[in-house]
């Protein structure tokens, strides 16, 4: 992953954020430190037994293993970090030398996912843990509420600090998912492929880009028994046959509120692509754990001619599919 495409994503979060209020506690960050942190870590990468520390900011974006410390130097009171790994990673999280008070009103929280604009990622409904289960809060156990592992890529911490030099540190450890499901993108470009393999389980490839999406290859529906292939000719519609893929658009990260902008469930070669002129667009998978499915994709970012023009106008649910 280079640098060039993370960079925008954190310039993304923090317009986002801004948008819902977070960073109106925040005065002092930049988008710019973004880029030089992560600029360092590359160089330090090289030594092999480096352990990357530096200090975290009350609205932060972190890609890489290490240790991130926070020391409030003022009443900070809605801070969260974003926490995004690559596709075939999950994340574990671990707090130390935590000097909060709990009875005062702090709190850290970890979240199994991101929260954006109110919105969660992944969806509820495509969540193998009820909602509350996502939530690791320290001050209601400060043993186990110290450390979380996430179920895909993306994970947060949400944390509120009313005295100054009061503080905590998070440990970052990526670690290898031979399975994933839900993942978000890190970049604007790229390609990537799903292979649900006889699970009863529905996975999104999430980019919070405008892209244009050309998917390359769909394997559904390859059949345990011969049975099962005849049963799949009789079904008409993607939505009868249990297993499809579906294109979403929209401008929050949540799955189940977004528009369907086209769905797919022949299993083909070289098919559709499509232009999504969205703040997020999604691949989905819909798996009813009878087949093994596959489905291939590339995207990339579209260009500023290529977006509708009315998505200046701020109009919040705007969004074009060519
Ligand atoms: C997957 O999604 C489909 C359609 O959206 C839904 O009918 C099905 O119940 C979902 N499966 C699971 C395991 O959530």
């Amino acid at each position: 992953m280079s640098l060039a495409v993370r960079a925008p994503l954190l310039v993304f979060l923090i317009s986002l954020s801004s948008r819902m209020g977070l960073s109106r506690y925040v005065e002092d960050v930049e988008a710019t430190d973004g880029l030089y942190s992560l600029l360092g870590l590359d160089q330090k990468r090289d030594s092999e037994d480096y352990i990357f520390r530096r200090p975290l900011r009350c609205l932060d974006m972190l890609a890489t293993d290490g240790y991130f410390s926070f020391a409030a130097s003022r009443p900070q009171l809605a801070c969260a970090a974003f926490i995004i790994a690559e596709p075939s990673e999950v994340i574990s999280l671990e707090l130390f030398d935590v000097n909060i008070d709990c009875s005062a009103g702090d709190f850290i929280k970890i979240f199994d996912g991101w929260v954006l604009k109110g919105e969660k990622f992944p969806s509820s409904r495509d969540h193998q843990l009820p909602m509350h289960q996502r939530y690791t809060d320290y001050c209601s156990s400060p043993g186990s509420g110290a450390s979380s592992r996430s179920s895909q890529n993306v994970a947060m911490i949400f944390f509120r600090i009313h005295s100054p030099d009061s503080g905590f540190t998070l440990a970052v450890k990526k670690l290898h998912n031979p399975f994933p499901c839900n993942i978000m993108s890190q970049s604007p470009e790229g390609s990537f492929t799903m292979v649900m393999p006889h699970q009863r389980r529905n996975c999104s490839f999430s980019i919070i880009y405008p892209v244009e999406i050309r998917l390359t290859e769909l394997g559904l529906g390859q059949a345990k028994s011969n049975e099962l292939m005849l049963q799949r000719q009789v079904w008409s519609g993607c939505s009868g046959s249990g297993d499809f893929v579906e294109l979403l658009g929209g401008n929050g990260v949540d799955t189940s509120k977004m528009f369907p902008v086209a769905d797919l469930c022949f299993s083909t070669n070289g098919l559709a692509q499509m232009k999504i002129g969205c703040d997020n667009s999604v691949v989905r998978v819909v798996s009813s754990g009878n087949y093994i499915n596959r489905v291939s994709f590339q995207y990339r970012l579209l260009e500023h001619n290529e977006l509708p023009k009315t998505q200046e106008n701020s109009l919040d649910n705007f969004c074009s599919v060519e």
